[in-house]
């Protein structure tokens, strides 16, 4: 029996009702472009309201995360995945659940307790250390060194900025073929997190306002191709049953081996299997210049770009052919794929003829920029946009591969020029796929400014933006940087910003000529490239660059920032992903 049906199988047997999976696109919540977890359908419900099904439920959810695609080649990601989770709606609470899961794991998956470790909550001023998961836990048989406490970043889950939230627990198994240490050291990777189970009793507004729910919920999560890899003892999930005759199929049709490709390949394998689902969806989403529509498009295009990377012809029918493993595969579980199949067909079919057509001409004038420069300037990224079809984001990325840089303001004046021209612009259609300008992307982008003032005064005044990327989960920033921050480094930028944060310093904004901004000493990364009359945007005296925006008012509207991640982006370049709480 499969994992899906192992899960539903056992929580039935315990009382619960399985409920079908909801759309991948939310019905009822415009906040989100996607589902990104089992709980979000689930939201009123646990909020008070009644479910039709009762107070306890499990269901396998579809769900698509887009915070980190660049991530996608690697072994462990995924653009769509399966979460499995269970429900208790103000009936069982943190025992119950802890003891489902531990039998469960144990029982029905057969996994040894010796490489099972649980994190717990630590507490805080408002919300107890949770000793009662960790003393169940105790109880199962899981030793004193294996449960670790940690704090509000690690063992407390709110879907996005704000709803209905509380401390959890996860679980985590021991990845690797070296002997298990006996005591449990979460920031060891070797260590994968399996099982999530949230115990929400909470609700957290926009604001940050936290008040009880009415009810006691439990909320669990768990992710399908981790917990597959985990059972099949392989350490890349795209060798597991769950790919394997989509992998195959690939094979077959491109002459290659995934051993030897194994980035393309997997890129091109999570980007159809992404593309069917959306495409299958109730919501009848077509490739479009926005929202969902244009998470589509990017995706289809993507495939398409490493098919051509794997010398396939990408006019041929390859997607279609890689469509139907993948509808075939599911079907049983989503009918929506057999109910939708030409739908889906259709879509890729029409999305492959519009871009396969000017994928070369458009990687022509790449290369011919990338002879002469390092720098793709906007009007060009534009042109690639519209008239080769290229999303900015694609632009991007076989910039990176070339060591280019792309002029990303300069290619939104552009595009806004041209939506004003011709008449079609709608603040939402800019909002919805190109560069989202949503409440809490415009807090990272005055986060991002703090930031790079930061960096300064820790790190020296040579830290400059490389580059920068936002999304509603976090900020991207690179700088240079001849070393890997040290801890001490990394508190210093984070207190820093975080003081500039709490003195509420008002945000300005300035039009001024190009000249004017460079003399009175604006950072701007392409100045060249800048219209005559350029915004330059001022925190206090902490910051002054030239930028398109939009930001706060001030800066105590950003809330609590938080360093999430450093690492090397290329040589002598730093990256820091950093997320707002
Ligand atoms: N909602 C929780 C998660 O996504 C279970 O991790």
């Amino acid at each position: 029996m499969n994992l899906k049906d192992q899960f539903i199988e056992y929580f039935v047997s315990k009382g619960h009702k399985q409920i079908p999976s909801a759309p991948i696109v939310p019905e009822n919540d415009p906040s989100v472009l996607f589902n990104t977890a089992g709980m979000q359908p689930l939201i009123p419900y646990l909020m008070g309201q009644p479910h039709p099904y009762g107070k306890r439920l499990c269901d396998y959810q579809k769900c698509v995360r887009l915070t980190d695609l660049e991530s996608i080649g690697d072994k462990t990601h995924h653009t769509f995945f399966e979460m499995l989770g269970n429900w208790s709606l103000g009936d069982y609470f943190k025992k119950e659940s802890i003891g489902y899961s531990f039998e469960f794991l144990t029982s029905i998956l057969k996994i040894p307790v010796n490489k099972l470790a649980v994190t717990v909550y630590e507490g805080d001023d408002k919300i107890p250390r949770d000793e009662v998961s960790a003393s169940t836990w105790a109880s199962l048989g899981i030793p004193k060194e294996r449960i670790a406490y940690l704090g509000k970043e690690d063992n407390f889950w709110i879907p996005g900025n704000k709803g209905p939230c509380g401390s959890d627990t996860e679980i985590f198994y021991w990845r690797s073929d070296e002997e298990v240490p006996e005591k449990f050291q979460p920031e060891d990777d070797r260590w994968v997190e399996i099982w999530n189970n949230v115990f929400m009793e909470f609700y957290q507004d926009a604001e940050g306002n936290v008040t009880e729910l009415k009810q006691k919920n439990v909320d669990t999560g768990m992710g399908l191709e981790r917990v597959v890899a985990v059972l099949e003892n392989v350490n890349d999930n795209y060798l597991t049953s769950i790919w394997k005759n989509l992998r195959e199929k690939l094979e077959t049709i491109s002459h290659k081996t995934y051993e030897g490709n194994e980035e393309a390949m997997r890129i091109l394998m999570d980007h159809v299997r992404t593309s069917v689902f959306i495409a299958s969806d109730p919501a009848g989403i077509k490739p479009s210049n926005t929202d969902q529509g244009y998470i589509l498009r990017r995706l289809i295009r993507r495939a398409i770009r490493y098919a051509r990377k794997l010398e396939m012809d990408i006019h041929s029918n390859f997607l279609e052919e890689l469509a139907l493993v993948v509808i075939e595969e599911y079907q049983d579980y989503y009918h929506e794929l057999k109910e939708n199949k030409e739908v889906v067909l259709e879509v890729l079919k029409q999305e492959q003829i519009k871009f396969s057509r000017t994928l070369e001409k458009g990687l022509k004038v790449f290369e011919k920029v990338a002879q002469n420069s390092n720098y793709i300037d906007g009007e060009t990224a534009f042109h690639l946009y519209d008239t080769y079809g290229f999303p900015i984001e694609l632009t991007k990325e076989e910039a990176t591969l070339r060591n280019m840089q792309v002029d990303e303001e300069g290619f939104k004046i552009h595009f806004q020029n041209h939506q004003e021209k011709s008449r079609t612009a709608s603040a939402g259609k800019f909002k919805g796929g190109l560069s989202g300008n949503s409440e809490i992307e415009t807090k990272y982008h005055t986060a991002t400014h703090l930031l790079n003032a930061a960096l300064k005064k820790v790190i020296g005044p040579s830290v400059h933006q490389l580059g920068s990327n936002i999304t509603e989960e976090r900020l991207r920033f690179d700088f240079p940087c001849d070393h890997k921050l040290t801890d001490e480094e990394k508190q210093k930028v984070e207190d820093l910003v975080n003081e500039w944060i709490k003195e509420a310093i008002p945000v300005t904004k300035e039009i001024m000529s190009k000249e004017e901004a460079l003399k009175s000493g604006a950072e701007c990364m392409f100045i060249d490239k800048y219209p005559n009359e350029v915004t330059v945007y001022k925190i206090g005296d902490i910051s002054k660059e030239l930028c398109g925006g939009p930001h706060v008012n001030n800066t105590k509207e950003i809330g609590h920032f938080k360093i999430k991640k450093e690492e090397s982006s290329s040589a002598g370049v730093r990256r820091i992903k950093g997320i707002i709480e």
